[in-house]
C-alpha cells in the first residue's frame, strides 16, 4: 500500500460514524476523546438521528458532508460496517478506523473479507477492525474511544491487544516513560505491526518503538521491517508456552507460532525481545534518556556488596562483563575508600557512602577508557542516608557530567521502602532510570549494548 500513514496520525477532517449522545456508548467516548484532544481539525459526528452532538451538527451519513474527510473512526455494530465502508469509498476517505469488533477475532472471517474486498485497489488505509484506535500525544491527538492520557515523550507503542495497551499507558506514566503515539492494531486487517514500524522509523517523534505481539500476519515483512528500522525496536511476544499459545488463539484468533523461531528471528533482525511489559518500559526508560553501551564492561558502584555481586551476576547473565578496575582507576577509588576495604568492581563503598564517595567513584569510573556505562546502586541499610546517593547522580546531571560529556549510560538500582520511592521519583522525573531490582538494571543495561551492537552493524553497513 502506498498511501503512507502521515495524514493517518495528522489528519485535517475526522468524522465519527455512530457519534452517539449516550455517554456509555463507545461512539460518544471516540467523539469526546478528538473534541476535548489539544488539536485542531475540523469534526464530523455522523449518526442519522441527531442535530447535534456534543454541541458540535450532526450529518446523517458521510456524504452529506460536503468538504473532504482525512480520516473516519467507525464505531456502529460489525453487520453496519460494511454499508460505511461502500460510503468511505464513495467519498474518497483514505484512513479509516474501524473500532467495531465482531470480525475474524470470534471466527467472523466472512465479513472481515468484505471488508478487505471492499478496499482491495483503492489505497486506503485501515486500523482495525476490533481496535482501540490510536492516541498521537507529540500532536495532541487522541483518535481512540479510551481514556488516559499519555505523557509526551519518544516511545511509540503497537498493541495486538486493547486492554493490554490501555494499561500501557497508565504503566508508562507511573514509570514516566513519555509516550508519542500507542496504537491498538487490532485484528490487522490492514495496517500491520511492520508498517507501523516503518513509519515510526522516520517519525522524527518516535526515538524507540514498544510492540505487544500474539502473531504477525506476514513473518518475512515484520522481520525485514525491524531490519531497516534505524531505531530500537522492542518486542513483546506473547504465548511462548503451549498455554499460552492457546489462550492467544481465543484471544485474538491468531496462531502464536514457533516461539524459538520468533526469538531467533527477533534477534537476527536486531530487534530486542522483552519478557513483559514492565521490562519493555524498564529498557524503553533506559534507550530513550541515555547514550547506547559502546562496549559491554560495567562499572557498578554500591554501598552494600551484597547487592554489588547480585547486580554482577545479573549483568554476567545478561551478556555485559564487570571486568577488574585498571591500577590507575583503582588507585583513584582506593583514594576516597575508608582504610580496611580495597577498591575492587563492584565498587563498594561501604554502608555509611555519602555523596562526596558516589559522585567521586562515578566521576572516576566515567573517565576511565575501560569502563562503558556504569551501575550505581544503593540500598536503604539504615545508615547513611539515601538522599546522598540520588543527590550526587543529580549533581553530575546538573553540571552535564553524565552523558554529555563521556557519552556513557548510567543507571541506578536501589533496595529499600519508603523513603526511597520519593527520591526514585526524583530520578525518573530527572531521566534517570532507576530499578529496585539487580536483574531488571542488568537487562536494561543489555538493552543498551544490543543498540549499541545494532548502531555499529548499521555504521558498517552505510
Ligand atoms: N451511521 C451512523 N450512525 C449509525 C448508523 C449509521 N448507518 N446506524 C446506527 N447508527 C448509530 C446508532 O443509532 C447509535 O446511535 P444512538 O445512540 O444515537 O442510537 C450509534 O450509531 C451506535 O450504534 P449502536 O447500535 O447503539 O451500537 P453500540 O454503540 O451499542 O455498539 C460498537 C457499537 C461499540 C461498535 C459495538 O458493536 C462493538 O463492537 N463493541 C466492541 C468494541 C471494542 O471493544 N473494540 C475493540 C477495542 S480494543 C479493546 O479491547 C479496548
Amino acid at each position: 500500500m502506498s498511501n503512507d500513514l502521515n495524514v493517518f496520525f495528522k489528519p485535517k477532517s475526522i468524522a465519527v460514524v455512530g457519534a452517539s449522545k449516550d455517554s456509555q456508548k463507545i461512539g460518544h467516548a471516540a467523539l469526546k476523546n478528538i473534541l476535548i484532544s489539544d488539536y485542531e481539525c475540523n469534526l464530523y459526528p455522523i449518526n442519522p438521528h441527531e442535530k447535534t452532538i456534543l454541541g458540535v451538527p450532526c450529518y446523517k451519513n458521510l456524504n452529506d458532508v460536503k468538504k473532504s474527510i482525512d480520516l473516519v473512526l467507525i464505531s456502529v455494530p460489525a453487520k453496519i460496517v460494511p454499508a460505511i465502508m461502500r460510503d468511505c469509498v464513495k467519498k474518497q476517505v483514505k484512513n479509516i478506523i474501524i473500532i467495531s469488533s465482531g470480525f475474524s477475532e470470534i471466527g467472523n472471517h466472512a465479513l472481515e473479507e468484505e471488508i478487505a474486498n471492499i478496499i482491495k485497489g483503492k489505497n486506503i488505509r485501515v486500523l482495525g477492525p476490533n481496535t482501540m484506535g490510536y492516541k498521537n500525544a507529540s500532536d495532541g491527538l487522541d483518535a481512540s474511544f479510551v481514556f488516559g492520557v499519555p505523557r509526551k515523550g519518544n516511545l511509540s507503542l503497537i498493541s495486538q491487544s486493547g486492554a493490554l495497551g490501555i494499561g500501557m499507558i497508565y504503566l508508562a506514566n507511573n514509570e514516566f516513560v513519555g509516550v508519542s503515539k500507542i496504537i491498538g492494531v487490532g485484528n490487522k486487517l490492514d495496517i500491520d505491526d511492520d508498517d507501523l514500524i516503518d513509519y515510526f522509523s522516520q517519525d522524527d517523534d518516535t526515538k524507540v518503538i514498544g510492540l505487544y505481539i500474539e502473531a504477525v500476519k506476514n513473518g518475512r515483512q515484520f522481520m525485514n521491517s525491524i531490519k531497516a528500522c534505524n531505531k530500537p525496536v522492542l518486542v513483546v511476544k506473547a504465548g511462548r508456552s503451549g498455554a499460552g499459545a492457546r489462550a492467544t488463539a481465543s484471544h485474538t484468533g491468531s496462531m502464536a507460532g514457533s516461539d524459538r523461531i520468533y526469538s531467533a528471528a527477533i534477534k537476527q533482525a536486531g530487534g530486542i525481545r522483552c519478557r513483559d511489559v514492565v521490562e519493555l518500559f524498564d529498557m524503553a526508560r533506559a534507550l530513550a534518556g541515555q547514550p547506547h553501551l559502546r562496549g559491554n564492561r560495567i562499572g557498578i558502584i554500591t554501598n552494600g556488596g551484597g547487592l554489588g555481586i547480585l547486580l554482577t551476576d545479573a549483568c554476567e547473565a545478561n551478556g555485559l562483563s564487570v571486568p577488574k578496575l585498571s591500577k590507575k582507576t583503582a588507585a583513584r577509588i582506593d583514594e576516597i575508600l575508608p582504610d580496611l576495604v580495597k577498591p575492587n568492581n563492584p565498587a563498594d563503598l561501604v554502608a555509611d557512602a555519602g555523596f562526596y564517595r558516589y559522585e567521586k567513584a562515578a566521576s572516576i569510573m566515567l573517565e576511565d577508557p575501560e569502563i562503558d556505562g556504569i551501575i550505581m546502586a544503593s540500598v536503604h541499610g539504615g545508615y547513611a542516608r539515601p538522599r546522598e546517593f540520588t543527590g550526587a547522580i543529580l549533581k553530575m546531571i546538573r553540571e552535564k557530567k553524565l552523558h554529555e560529556t563521556h557519552q556513557k549510560p548510567i543507571l541506578g538500582t536501589w533496595v529499600g521502602g519508603k523513603e526511597f520511592e520519593d527520591l526514585v521519583f526524583d530520578l525518573k522525573s530527572a531521566g534517570v532510570p532507576i530499578y529496585p531490582s539487580s536483574w531488571r538494571t542488568a537487562r536494561s543495561m543489555m538493552a543498551l549494548y544490543l543498540e549499541g551492537q545494532r548502531i555499529q552493524k548499521e555504521q558498517k553497513m552505510g
